[in-house]
Protein backbone atom coordinates (compact mmCIF):
# COMPACT_ATOMS: atom_id res chain seq x y z
CA UNK A 1 0.00 0.00 0.00
CA UNK A 2 1.08 3.44 -0.74
CA UNK A 3 0.63 6.80 0.99
CA UNK A 4 1.28 10.51 -0.18
CA UNK A 5 2.21 12.70 2.23
CA UNK A 6 2.33 16.60 2.44
CA UNK A 7 6.24 16.95 3.47
CA UNK A 8 7.21 20.09 4.28
CA UNK A 9 11.03 18.64 4.96
CA UNK A 10 10.80 19.45 8.64
CA UNK A 11 11.14 17.46 11.90
CA UNK A 12 7.13 17.28 13.00
CA UNK A 13 6.70 15.62 9.02
CA UNK A 14 10.09 13.60 8.77
CA UNK A 15 8.75 11.57 11.91
CA UNK A 16 5.52 11.46 10.07
CA UNK A 17 7.19 9.29 7.15
CA UNK A 18 8.96 6.81 9.14
CA UNK A 19 5.78 6.48 11.40
CA UNK A 20 3.69 5.52 8.73
CA UNK A 21 6.21 3.13 7.03
CA UNK A 22 6.58 1.81 10.62
CA UNK A 23 2.31 1.60 11.21
CA UNK A 24 1.03 1.00 8.31
CA UNK A 25 4.09 -0.56 6.77
CA UNK A 26 3.64 1.40 3.46
CA UNK A 27 5.26 3.29 0.43
CA UNK A 28 5.13 6.90 1.04
CA UNK A 29 5.40 9.61 -1.39
CA UNK A 30 6.45 12.77 -0.16
CA UNK A 31 5.52 16.12 -1.90
CA UNK A 32 6.74 19.34 -1.32
CA UNK A 33 5.47 22.14 -2.92
CA UNK A 34 7.02 26.15 -2.73
CA UNK A 35 4.20 28.46 -2.51
CA UNK A 36 5.78 30.83 -1.45
CA UNK A 37 6.93 30.05 2.38
CA UNK A 38 10.53 31.72 1.97
CA UNK A 39 11.93 28.61 2.39
CA UNK A 40 14.11 25.98 0.42
CA UNK A 41 11.87 22.64 -0.88
CA UNK A 42 15.16 21.42 -2.74
CA UNK A 43 16.48 20.04 0.71
CA UNK A 44 13.76 18.42 1.50
CA UNK A 45 15.04 15.88 -1.86
CA UNK A 46 17.91 14.61 0.66
CA UNK A 47 15.77 14.23 4.09
CA UNK A 48 13.10 12.29 1.80
CA UNK A 49 15.59 9.95 0.51
CA UNK A 50 17.34 9.42 3.73
CA UNK A 51 13.93 7.87 5.19
CA UNK A 52 14.35 5.71 2.25
CA UNK A 53 11.24 7.48 0.31
CA UNK A 54 11.68 6.31 -3.54
CA UNK A 55 8.79 8.68 -4.88
CA UNK A 56 9.77 12.33 -4.16
CA UNK A 57 7.27 15.18 -5.57
CA UNK A 58 9.15 18.88 -4.97
CA UNK A 59 7.00 21.42 -6.90
CA UNK A 60 7.25 25.19 -7.27
CA UNK A 61 3.08 26.19 -7.53
CA UNK A 62 3.73 29.59 -6.82
CA UNK A 63 2.23 30.99 -9.98
CA UNK A 64 -0.38 28.39 -9.77
CA UNK A 65 -1.48 29.13 -6.37
CA UNK A 66 -1.79 32.78 -6.68
CA UNK A 67 -3.29 32.91 -10.22
CA UNK A 68 -6.22 30.02 -9.32
CA UNK A 69 -6.47 30.65 -5.79
CA UNK A 70 -5.56 34.09 -4.55
CA UNK A 71 -6.58 36.01 -7.29
CA UNK A 72 -10.49 34.01 -7.78
CA UNK A 73 -10.55 35.11 -3.84
CA UNK A 74 -9.48 38.48 -3.79
CA UNK A 75 -12.62 39.53 -6.82
CA UNK A 76 -14.80 39.12 -3.89
CA UNK A 77 -12.84 41.34 -1.41
CA UNK A 78 -12.98 38.10 0.75
CA UNK A 79 -12.28 38.57 4.25
CA UNK A 80 -13.70 36.11 7.60
CA UNK A 81 -15.34 37.66 10.18
CA UNK A 82 -14.58 41.13 8.91
CA UNK A 83 -10.49 41.02 9.38
CA UNK A 84 -8.75 37.74 8.77
CA UNK A 85 -7.88 37.26 4.47
CA UNK A 86 -7.63 33.57 4.67
CA UNK A 87 -4.10 33.17 3.79
CA UNK A 88 -3.49 29.62 5.30
CA UNK A 89 -7.16 28.42 4.40
CA UNK A 90 -6.77 29.61 0.73
CA UNK A 91 -3.80 27.82 0.19
CA UNK A 92 -4.62 23.99 1.43
CA UNK A 93 -7.46 23.64 -1.23
CA UNK A 94 -4.24 23.70 -3.86
CA UNK A 95 -2.06 21.01 -1.48
CA UNK A 96 -4.65 18.55 -1.47
CA UNK A 97 -5.48 18.72 -5.22
CA UNK A 98 -1.70 18.01 -5.79
CA UNK A 99 -2.18 15.68 -3.08
CA UNK A 100 -5.00 13.03 -4.95
CA UNK A 101 -3.59 14.03 -8.08
CA UNK A 102 0.45 12.49 -7.38
CA UNK A 103 -1.93 10.03 -5.68
CA UNK A 104 -4.07 8.92 -8.91
CA UNK A 105 -0.39 9.69 -10.98
CA UNK A 106 1.84 6.97 -8.22
CA UNK A 107 -1.21 4.61 -7.78
CA UNK A 108 -2.04 5.36 -3.73
CA UNK A 109 -4.76 4.55 -2.17
CA UNK A 110 -4.15 7.08 0.78
CA UNK A 111 -3.36 10.57 1.53
CA UNK A 112 -1.36 12.03 5.02
CA UNK A 113 -0.78 15.51 6.14
CA UNK A 114 1.07 16.66 9.51
CA UNK A 115 -2.32 19.17 10.83
CA UNK A 116 -3.45 18.16 14.45
CA UNK A 117 -6.58 17.23 15.30
CA UNK A 118 -7.73 20.36 16.26
CA UNK A 119 -7.64 23.11 13.54
CA UNK A 120 -9.39 24.07 10.57
CA UNK A 121 -6.28 22.92 8.11
CA UNK A 122 -7.43 18.59 8.82
CA UNK A 123 -10.31 19.71 7.40
CA UNK A 124 -9.67 21.51 4.84
CA UNK A 125 -6.80 19.13 3.43
CA UNK A 126 -9.82 16.30 3.52
CA UNK A 127 -12.66 17.62 2.77
CA UNK A 128 -10.44 18.87 -0.62
CA UNK A 129 -9.56 14.95 -0.68
CA UNK A 130 -12.57 13.36 -0.64
CA UNK A 131 -14.26 15.88 -2.67
CA UNK A 132 -11.60 14.71 -5.52
CA UNK A 133 -11.28 11.47 -5.01
CA UNK A 134 -14.45 9.65 -2.97
CA UNK A 135 -12.59 6.49 -1.82
CA UNK A 136 -9.60 7.99 -0.69
CA UNK A 137 -7.79 6.85 3.00
CA UNK A 138 -6.65 9.56 5.01
CA UNK A 139 -4.40 9.32 7.51
CA UNK A 140 -3.83 12.17 10.17
CA UNK A 141 -0.99 10.78 12.46
CA UNK A 142 -1.72 13.82 14.92
CA UNK A 143 -4.88 12.06 15.88
CA UNK A 144 -3.50 8.85 16.28
CA UNK A 145 -0.17 8.83 17.92
CA UNK A 146 1.18 9.29 21.63
CA UNK A 147 4.07 11.56 20.27
CA UNK A 148 2.06 14.46 22.04
CA UNK A 149 5.16 16.44 23.36
CA UNK A 150 8.42 17.46 22.10
CA UNK A 151 10.18 14.92 24.33
CA UNK A 152 8.50 11.80 22.96
CA UNK A 153 8.96 13.12 19.38
CA UNK A 154 12.74 13.61 20.08
CA UNK A 155 12.53 9.89 21.49
CA UNK A 156 10.87 8.72 18.58
CA UNK A 157 13.66 10.75 16.28
CA UNK A 158 16.29 8.91 18.68
CA UNK A 159 14.93 5.27 18.40
CA UNK A 160 14.83 5.67 14.45
CA UNK A 161 17.67 7.58 13.48
CA UNK A 162 16.06 10.34 11.85
CA UNK A 163 18.49 13.10 12.40
CA UNK A 164 17.56 16.08 14.21
CA UNK A 165 19.35 18.99 13.77
CA UNK A 166 19.54 20.61 16.97
CA UNK A 167 20.53 24.23 16.37
CA UNK A 168 17.73 24.51 14.20
CA UNK A 169 15.33 22.99 17.00
CA UNK A 170 16.81 25.61 19.53
CA UNK A 171 16.34 28.55 17.28
CA UNK A 172 12.84 27.19 16.48
CA UNK A 173 9.89 29.97 16.95
CA UNK A 174 7.79 29.18 19.61
CA UNK A 175 4.67 29.86 17.42
CA UNK A 176 2.82 27.33 15.57
CA UNK A 177 3.83 29.51 11.93
CA UNK A 178 2.43 29.09 8.32
CA UNK A 179 3.61 30.79 5.66
CA UNK A 180 2.74 31.11 1.85
CA UNK A 181 2.93 33.72 -0.81
CA UNK A 182 -0.16 35.77 0.45
CA UNK A 183 0.41 35.78 4.71
CA UNK A 184 2.81 34.35 7.48
CA UNK A 185 0.37 33.11 10.59
CA UNK A 186 1.67 32.42 14.40
CA UNK A 187 -0.68 30.67 17.18
CA UNK A 188 -0.07 29.73 20.03
CA UNK A 189 2.43 30.23 22.47
CA UNK A 190 2.35 33.27 24.74
CA UNK A 191 -0.68 33.91 21.69
CA UNK A 192 -3.09 31.86 24.08
CA UNK A 193 -3.27 34.44 25.96
CA UNK A 194 -5.89 37.29 24.29
CA UNK A 195 -4.82 39.91 26.26
CA UNK A 196 -0.95 39.32 25.98
CA UNK A 197 0.10 41.35 23.14
CA UNK A 198 2.89 40.27 20.55
CA UNK A 199 6.26 40.62 21.18
CA UNK A 200 7.33 42.65 18.01
CA UNK A 201 10.32 40.37 16.99
CA UNK A 202 7.71 37.91 16.00
CA UNK A 203 6.37 39.57 13.41
CA UNK A 204 8.71 38.50 10.25
CA UNK A 205 7.80 40.50 7.12
CA UNK A 206 6.90 43.72 8.31
CA UNK A 207 8.50 46.66 9.90
CA UNK A 208 6.07 48.43 12.52
CA UNK A 209 4.12 51.35 11.54
CA UNK A 210 6.29 53.27 14.28
CA UNK A 211 9.97 51.98 12.48
CA UNK A 212 8.25 53.02 8.89
CA UNK A 213 9.49 55.11 6.87
CA UNK A 214 8.86 59.38 7.37
CA UNK A 215 7.84 59.21 3.40
CA UNK A 216 5.03 57.72 1.68
CA UNK A 217 5.67 55.23 -0.96
CA UNK A 218 3.19 55.64 -4.28
CA UNK A 219 2.40 52.81 -6.43
CA UNK A 220 -0.08 52.36 -9.32
CA UNK A 221 -2.25 48.90 -9.87
CA UNK A 222 -3.32 47.87 -13.54
CA UNK A 223 -6.33 45.63 -13.09
CA UNK A 224 -8.04 43.91 -15.94
CA UNK A 225 -11.21 41.95 -15.40
CA UNK A 226 -10.76 42.22 -11.68
CA UNK A 227 -7.33 41.33 -11.66
CA UNK A 228 -4.12 42.96 -11.19
CA UNK A 229 -1.98 42.50 -14.21
CA UNK A 230 0.59 45.48 -13.92
CA UNK A 231 2.56 47.54 -11.07
CA UNK A 232 3.60 51.01 -11.97
CA UNK A 233 2.48 50.06 -16.32
CA UNK A 234 5.29 47.01 -15.90
CA UNK A 235 3.00 43.64 -16.27
CA UNK A 236 3.58 41.06 -14.08
CA UNK A 237 2.65 37.65 -13.22
CA UNK A 238 0.34 37.34 -10.86
CA UNK A 239 3.02 35.77 -8.22
CA UNK A 240 5.52 38.21 -8.91
CA UNK A 241 2.70 40.62 -8.07
CA UNK A 242 2.15 39.37 -4.79
CA UNK A 243 6.53 39.66 -3.79
CA UNK A 244 6.64 42.96 -5.12
CA UNK A 245 3.12 43.94 -3.30
CA UNK A 246 4.26 41.98 -0.09
CA UNK A 247 8.14 43.74 0.07
CA UNK A 248 6.37 47.25 -0.59
CA UNK A 249 3.63 46.81 2.21
CA UNK A 250 5.97 45.41 4.73
CA UNK A 251 8.91 47.87 4.09
CA UNK A 252 5.38 50.32 5.13
CA UNK A 253 4.09 48.88 8.12
CA UNK A 254 1.20 47.49 6.10
CA UNK A 255 -1.02 44.49 6.87
CA UNK A 256 -0.07 43.18 10.58
CA UNK A 257 -3.15 41.55 12.24
CA UNK A 258 -4.13 40.32 15.99
CA UNK A 259 -7.40 38.71 16.21
CA UNK A 260 -9.44 35.90 17.79
CA UNK A 261 -11.25 33.89 15.36
CA UNK A 262 -13.98 30.90 15.49
CA UNK A 263 -11.95 27.98 14.25
CA UNK A 264 -14.68 25.32 12.01
CA UNK A 265 -14.32 22.89 14.62
CA UNK A 266 -16.10 24.92 17.43
CA UNK A 267 -13.09 26.49 19.33
CA UNK A 268 -12.21 30.03 19.49
CA UNK A 269 -7.99 30.77 18.53
CA UNK A 270 -6.16 33.55 18.58
CA UNK A 271 -3.86 34.17 15.91
CA UNK A 272 -1.54 37.24 14.57
CA UNK A 273 -0.91 37.71 10.77
CA UNK A 274 0.94 39.42 8.25
CA UNK A 275 -0.40 39.48 4.41
CA UNK A 276 1.40 42.72 3.78
CA UNK A 277 0.56 42.81 0.03
CA UNK A 278 -2.84 41.30 0.28
CA UNK A 279 -4.07 44.02 2.91
CA UNK A 280 -3.02 46.39 -0.17
CA UNK A 281 -4.98 44.05 -3.23
CA UNK A 282 -8.00 44.59 -1.10
CA UNK A 283 -8.07 48.25 -0.51
CA UNK A 284 -7.20 48.70 -4.49
CA UNK A 285 -9.87 46.36 -5.59
CA UNK A 286 -12.57 47.84 -3.98
CA UNK A 287 -11.30 51.20 -5.23
CA UNK A 288 -11.34 50.08 -8.92
CA UNK A 289 -14.94 48.31 -7.96
CA UNK A 290 -16.00 51.46 -7.00
CA UNK A 291 -15.96 53.17 -10.46
CA UNK A 292 -16.65 50.13 -12.05
CA UNK A 293 -19.55 47.98 -10.66
CA UNK A 294 -23.20 48.94 -10.96
CA UNK A 295 -24.98 49.77 -7.15
CA UNK A 296 -26.81 47.15 -7.02
CA UNK A 297 -24.40 44.25 -8.30
CA UNK A 298 -21.90 45.84 -6.05
CA UNK A 299 -24.21 45.25 -3.04
CA UNK A 300 -25.30 41.95 -3.72
CA UNK A 301 -21.62 40.97 -4.37
CA UNK A 302 -21.05 42.19 -1.09
CA UNK A 303 -23.61 39.96 0.30
CA UNK A 304 -22.60 37.07 -0.88
CA UNK A 305 -18.91 37.87 0.44
CA UNK A 306 -18.95 36.42 4.19
CA UNK A 307 -20.62 32.94 2.84
CA UNK A 308 -17.81 32.88 0.20
CA UNK A 309 -15.44 33.40 2.99
CA UNK A 310 -16.95 30.90 5.53
CA UNK A 311 -16.99 28.58 2.63
CA UNK A 312 -13.21 29.25 1.91
CA UNK A 313 -12.56 29.10 5.71
CA UNK A 314 -14.40 25.66 6.06
CA UNK A 315 -12.76 24.27 3.82
CA UNK A 316 -15.17 23.46 1.33
CA UNK A 317 -13.06 24.99 -1.96
CA UNK A 318 -14.07 22.01 -4.15
CA UNK A 319 -18.10 22.41 -3.73
CA UNK A 320 -20.77 23.42 -5.53
CA UNK A 321 -21.43 26.17 -3.32
CA UNK A 322 -18.09 27.69 -4.40
CA UNK A 323 -18.23 26.92 -7.77
CA UNK A 324 -21.51 28.78 -7.75
CA UNK A 325 -20.45 31.70 -6.20
CA UNK A 326 -17.36 32.35 -7.99
CA UNK A 327 -19.45 31.98 -11.63
CA UNK A 328 -21.40 35.05 -9.89
CA UNK A 329 -18.38 37.04 -8.71
CA UNK A 330 -16.33 36.22 -12.03
CA UNK A 331 -19.39 37.69 -13.85
CA UNK A 332 -19.36 41.04 -11.95
CA UNK A 333 -15.56 41.03 -12.75
CA UNK A 334 -15.99 42.12 -16.94
CA UNK A 335 -15.35 45.69 -16.45
CA UNK A 336 -13.20 46.04 -13.55
CA UNK A 337 -10.33 47.25 -15.35
CA UNK A 338 -8.25 50.59 -15.30
CA UNK A 339 -5.64 52.10 -12.59
CA UNK A 340 -5.38 52.62 -8.85
CA UNK A 341 -3.00 54.86 -7.66
CA UNK A 342 -2.42 54.30 -3.95
CA UNK A 343 0.03 56.27 -1.15
CA UNK A 344 1.30 53.71 1.53
CA UNK A 345 2.39 55.47 4.38
CA UNK A 346 2.71 53.93 8.08
CA UNK A 347 0.69 50.79 8.31
CA UNK A 348 -1.93 52.68 5.91
CA UNK A 349 -2.95 52.02 2.26
CA UNK A 350 -4.58 55.25 1.33
CA UNK A 351 -6.33 55.44 -2.00
CA UNK A 352 -5.11 58.65 -4.23
CA UNK A 353 -6.93 58.10 -7.25
CA UNK A 354 -8.35 55.70 -9.79
CA UNK A 355 -9.32 55.55 -13.27
CA UNK A 356 -11.17 53.34 -15.61
CA UNK A 357 -12.25 53.23 -19.38
CA UNK A 358 -15.16 51.50 -18.18
CA UNK A 359 -15.91 53.76 -15.74
CA UNK A 360 -19.89 54.36 -14.86
CA UNK A 361 -18.84 57.62 -12.72
CA UNK A 362 -20.32 60.99 -14.52
CA UNK A 363 -19.04 63.69 -14.06
CA UNK A 364 -21.48 65.83 -15.52
CA UNK A 365 -24.35 64.37 -13.67
CA UNK A 366 -22.51 63.98 -9.92
CA UNK A 367 -21.19 67.75 -10.43
CA UNK A 368 -22.51 70.28 -7.87
CA UNK A 369 -21.85 72.96 -10.64
CA UNK A 370 -24.58 73.63 -13.07
CA UNK A 371 -25.39 69.65 -14.89
CA UNK A 372 -26.66 70.85 -18.02
CA UNK A 373 -29.95 69.55 -17.75
CA UNK A 374 -28.73 65.59 -17.47
CA UNK A 375 -30.57 65.26 -13.88
CA UNK A 376 -33.81 67.01 -13.01
CA UNK A 377 -33.68 67.85 -9.22
CA UNK A 378 -37.25 68.41 -9.76
CA UNK A 379 -37.64 64.42 -9.73
CA UNK A 380 -36.07 64.15 -6.69
CA UNK A 381 -39.48 65.41 -5.06
CA UNK A 382 -41.32 62.68 -6.00
CA UNK A 383 -38.80 60.38 -5.69
CA UNK A 384 -39.04 60.97 -1.78
CA UNK A 385 -42.57 61.25 -1.48
CA UNK A 386 -42.98 57.72 -2.81
CA UNK A 387 -40.43 56.24 -0.92
CA UNK A 388 -41.65 57.69 1.82
CA UNK A 389 -45.31 56.59 1.64
CA UNK A 390 -45.20 53.48 3.89
CA UNK A 391 -43.28 55.56 6.81
CA UNK A 392 -45.94 58.25 6.19
CA UNK A 393 -49.41 55.78 6.69
CA UNK A 394 -47.23 53.31 9.10
CA UNK A 395 -47.13 57.44 11.45
CA UNK A 396 -50.53 58.48 10.76
CA UNK A 397 -51.71 55.49 12.14
CA UNK A 398 -49.69 56.16 15.04
CA UNK A 399 -47.43 53.35 15.00
CA UNK A 400 -44.63 56.50 15.23
CA UNK A 401 -41.41 55.13 16.96
CA UNK A 402 -39.13 57.33 19.26
N1 LIG B 1 -6.08 30.10 11.93
C1 LIG B 1 -5.71 30.27 10.57
C2 LIG B 1 -6.60 29.46 9.68
O1 LIG B 1 -7.31 28.64 10.15
C3 LIG B 1 -4.25 29.94 10.36
C4 LIG B 1 -3.90 28.49 10.51
C5 LIG B 1 -2.43 28.29 10.45
N2 LIG B 1 -2.07 26.92 10.33
C6 LIG B 1 -1.01 26.37 10.89
N3 LIG B 1 -0.81 25.10 10.65
N4 LIG B 1 -0.18 27.02 11.66
O2 LIG B 1 -6.63 29.63 8.49
C1 LIG C 1 -3.19 22.90 12.98
O1 LIG C 1 -2.09 22.83 12.48
O2 LIG C 1 -3.96 21.96 12.93
C2 LIG C 1 -3.63 24.16 13.71
C3 LIG C 1 -4.00 25.33 12.86
C4 LIG C 1 -5.36 25.26 12.24
O3 LIG C 1 -5.59 24.40 11.42
O4 LIG C 1 -6.22 26.11 12.53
Amino acid sequence: KKVVLAYSGGLDTSVIVKWLQETYNCEVVTFTADIGQGEEVEPARAKAQALGVKEIYIEDLREEFVRDYVYPMFRANTIYEGEYLLGTSIARPLIARRLIEIANQTGADAISHGATGKGNDQVRFELGAYALKPGVKVIAPWREWDLTSREKLMAYCQQHDIPVDFTSQKKKSPYSMDANLLHISYEGGILEDPWAEAEEDMWRWSVSPEAAPDAPTYVELTYEKGDIVALDGVPMKPHEVLEKLNKLGGDNGIGRLDIVENRYVGMKSRGCYETPGGTIMLRAHRAIESLTLDREEAHLKDQLMPKYAEVIYNGYWWSPERRMLQAAIDETQKNVSGVVRLKLYKGNVIVAGRQSKQSLFDESIATFEDDAGAYDQKDAEGFIKLNALRLRIAAGKGRQQD
